[in-house]
């Protein structure tokens, strides 16, 4: 009897497709819907076929070995992010990795968007005033922020996700920079990282969180952008030196930030909390209802493909 661990509740429908699983014994998530320990993970994974996780888990080395020595073949990640799985270690083991390519651009990318307009243009710094009440009336020389049409907008990574917010920059008039580790061949690649952060006005962050790209923009590199500049980060906290990202927000050498993601999540860096023009939401960049549903149902097609023999199309390679 195939056994699949679902480690938190998924959003309505998104199991649908472990319904074509003959015999499907389901596991999790707990009735409280907590996250499950990386103890409980290790003990558990033996008994599973699958495991249908959130980028919350931690399916490390131990997991996977645990699991591969047992009945585990797939760990399917309801996020297109998969760095909370060792999928090293899982190849090692034969154990298929799964994660939800292309069913949350359009989302992400209108959360950069919102970051972007809502960072330079102080519409934090406004609205916090006015809901205190230290809001006088209009007056000329208030809240100034930074145009975003007209700008030029900086792409650090230039993927699925990257692409749609260049859609999106397309209709505010922006000029276009992106940077990628291979070279896109299209207008407006700029193979120098360097180069890409002190000509931008507005630089935005999609890369995939890896050794390479941990602390990708760090003191050295925050200090190459422009004083009137705006950051934005919907990729994974730790491309980002948060402390330093803070003091040069404190410091003023660049204008503004908005975050969605955080290198400690839930944490963040009280001096960010401190920070001036900064806007700073709880990671919800594919939270739309619709969204999350079809990455939960993506995730969990895999699990069903897999388990029916077959091979996914959105496996991880390490
Ligand atoms: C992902 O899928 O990696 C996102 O961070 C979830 O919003």
């Amino acid at each position: 009897m195939p056994r699949v661990l679902v480690t938190r509740r998924l959003p309505d429908g998104g199991a649908d497709p472990l319904a074509s699983i003959a015999d499907l014994e389901l596991v999790g998530p707990k009735s409280d819907d907590s996250p499950y320990s990386h103890d409980e993970l290790v003990a558990m994974a033996p008994q599973c076929d699958a495991i249908v996780a959130l980028l919350t888990d931690p399916i490390d080395a131990t997991v996977i070995e645990a699991g591969s020595a047992g009945a585990l073949r797939v760990v399917a990640n309801v996020a297109v992010g998969y760095n909370n799985i060792d999928v090293t270690a899982a190849a090692a083991h034969g154990v298929v990795v799964c994660n939800t390519p292309g069913v949350l651009d359009e989302t992400t990318a209108d959360t950069a968007f919102l970051l972007i307009l809502a960072a330079a243009r102080l519409a934090h710094e406004a609205e916090t005033d006015l809901r205190a009440g230290r809001w006088a009336g209009w007056g000329i020389n208030q809240y100034l922020g930074i145009d975003v049409h007209g700008a030029t907008l900086g792409i650090v990574g230039y993927g699925r996700i990257g692409r749609a917010v260049a859609r999106r920059a397309a209709g505010f008039g922006m000029g276009v920079l992106h940077h990628a580790r291979t070279p896109s061949g299209e207008p407006g690649f700029v193979a120098d990282l360097d180069e890409l952060l002190a000509e931008a006005d507005i630089v935005t962050l999609h890369t995939p969180l890896s050794p390479q790209t941990t602390h990708l923009i760090d003191a050295r590199r925050l200090a190459l952008m422009k004083p009137t500049s705006v950051l934005v980060n919907t990729a994974r906290g730790p491309v980002v030196d948060e402390a330093a990202l803070a003091a040069a927000l404190h410091a003023g050498t660049i204008f503004a930030a908005g975050l969605d993601v955080y290198e400690r999540e839930p944490e963040v860096h009280p001096e960010l909390l401190r920070a001036p023009r900064t806007v700073l939401l709880p990671h919800i960049g594919s939270g739309s209802t619709a969204t999350r549903r079809r990455m939960a149902e993506l995730a969990t097609s895999a699990v069903a493909t897999v388990l029916h023999g077959g091979t996914p199309p959105n496996l991880v390679h390490p």
